[in-house]
């Protein structure tokens, strides 16, 4: 029996049991538990085979609730989350007293979101407790975009996964903290970098791990598909190299003309970045169940969201 179901009631009563739930997002379908619960959380790194070194994001349902979360909010905090909220932008803020340990892996900061989903922020209303909810995938794998995705990886392991749809955005949310009252982008995501520096002025960008200890999720191999996957600026040229495999080709916009390529995705056919994002994942899924021998990926172009599908491409493609 399929475990996928849009029965929100249901939903609710296995997250007030203290079991998980997938929800929908309009980034990516997150695994969801009662933040104040040992057994949920617990149950939460044991399904993904996260490390306990890697904390989650708290999922609320309103900004009045931040103060229940967070111990302080810089002022530009409070603009970036008053111009996104709901939306895809995380905020890493001082944390209270009060949010377990496990959530944070320790750390006297927590990480905040609302997300822009009307069925999850219906949920999350209905709720006396806000959310953690990492991406629904096991540890280190492609992040779900639909109910599928997540029903493939957890189908023995999870009761139920609320659907809500395709996910709008198709990658996760932007992560940013605080060096004192200045913002720094820890991971690039659904919303451009861009859109933030119309807010609140320039960014830093610290997302690699060397430079960005606080942000222990930042691993060089991640969202990775099982098959060997190369990311390049010329298809054509890397196709060469590859004579005789079966090859899987990942293009933004414009196909290319060589017989020799056994399967093809286009991203984006108007050069169109939300959308290339918004596909990008279901395309490596889907791209991973055709017995390929390699998939050669192209570089997006380095600004908007092109920027945020980069990072993902390149955390895909490092080998183990
Ligand atoms: O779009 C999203 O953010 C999705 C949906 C479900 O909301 N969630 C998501 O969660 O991507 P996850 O667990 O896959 O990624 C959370 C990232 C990790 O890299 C983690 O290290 C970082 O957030 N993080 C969480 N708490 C943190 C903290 N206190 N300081 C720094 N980084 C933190
Ligand atoms: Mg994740």
């Amino acid at each position: 029996m399929s475990i996928i179901s849009t029965d929100i009631t249901r939903a609710k009563a296995i997250l007030e049991q203290n079991d998980l739930v997938a929800i929908p997002t309009e980034t990516v379908y997150g695994l969801a538990g009662n933040i104040y619960s040992e057994k949920a959380i617990k149950a939460i790194f044991e399904t993904k085979k996260r490390p306990f070194f890697n904390p989650l994001i708290v999922h609320i349902p309103h900004i009045n609730y931040l103060e229940n979360v967070a111990s302080y909010v810089p002022e530009k905090a409070r603009q970036l989350a008053e111009a996104f909220w709901p939306g895809s932008l995380t905020l890493v803020l001082p944390k209270k007293a009060n949010i377990p340990d496990l959530i944070t892996a320790g750390k006297d900061t927590v990480a905040v979101r609302i997300p822009n989903h009307p069925l999850t922020l219906k949920l999350l209303e209905s709720l006396d407790f806000p959310l953690a909810a990492p991406s629904a995938n096991p540890f280190g794998s492609i992040s779900p975009t639909t109910a599928k995705h997540v029903e493939t990886y957890f189908k023995n392991d999870i009761q139920m996964v609320l659907d809500g749809g395709p996910c709008q955005h198709g990658i996760e949310s932007t992560i940013v903290g605080f060096e004192g009252e200045n913002p720094v982008v820890y991971r690039l995501g659904s919303i451009a970098l861009e859109d933030l520096e119309a807010v609140v002025g320039s960014i830093l960008v610290k997302n690699k791990k060397e430079q960005a200890p606080d942000a222990p999720g930042m691993l060089e191999r991640h969202y990775a598909p099982k098959t060997q996957t190369i990311l390049v600026d010329s298809v054509i040229e890397e196709i060469k190299k590859h004579p005789g495999e079966k090859i899987g080709v990942l293009a933004f916009k414009t196909p290319v003309q060589d017989s020799t390529v056994a399967y093809h995705i286009i991203l984006s056919e108007n050069g169109n970045l939300n959308e290339a994002a918004a596909r990008l994942y279901d395309a490596l899924h889907d791209m991973d169940k055709q017995d390929l021998d390699v998939i050669i990926a192209e570089r997006l172009p380095d600004y908007g969201l092109g920027r945020s599908i980069n990072d993902r491409l390149e955390r895909a493609t490092v080998s183990t």
